[in-house]
């Protein structure tokens, strides 16, 4: 089978780690695969591209924004990559990369960050996730993003 980007990338840096350090995904390497999920995205009406990665167990998962003509269903990326490593059976999601090709290099946090709904998923299904996001600097936690998260 083909390896992925990540897939070579990651044994590069793990290759080069001495043995007390642990083979954590890289941040930009993640967040280079979201921008480049992103021009999968089907985003007809907004034009706003959205691409995210899901790291579970070591494996990867994509996500894109899919918009229909029915607005109000569209699917955010980030939730199609949350469905798309539950589908496949990832239960312990340690990193959360996104991605959004299309706001301009000036616009604010807001338009970079995951909506309500995503972050209720990630509260959900991703709860001890370390959250990156294009163009901004710091790392965030899900609590970070969703605190006081509604919880069954
Ligand atoms: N979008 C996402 O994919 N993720 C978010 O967290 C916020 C918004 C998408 C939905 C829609 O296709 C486009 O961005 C504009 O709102």
């Amino acid at each position: 089978m083909r390896k992925s980007h990540y897939q070579i990338a990651r044994r590069r840096s793990i290759s080069s780690m001495t043995s007390a350090q642990s083979a954590v995904p890289e941040r930009e390497e993640l967040l280079t695969l979201a921008r480049a999920a992103a021009l999968q995205a089907h985003a007809p009406y907004s034009h706003f591209r959205v691409g995210a990665v899901v790291v579970a167990d070591g494996q990867l998962y994509r996500g894109v924004n899919v918009e229909i003509s029915s607005y109000g269903l569209t699917l955010c990326a980030e939730r199609a990559a949350l469905a798309a490593a539950v589908s496949a059976g990832a239960r312990r999601i340690t990193h959360v990369a996104v991605a959004c090709i299309d706001a301009p290099p000036t616009a604010p946090a807001s338009a970079r960050t995951p909506c309500g709904a995503c972050r209720q998923w990630l509260a959900d299904l991703a709860p001890q996730a370390v959250v990156y996001i294009d163009g901004l600097e710091e790392s965030l936690t899900v609590k970070d993003l969703l605190p006081y998260a509604f919880a069954l």
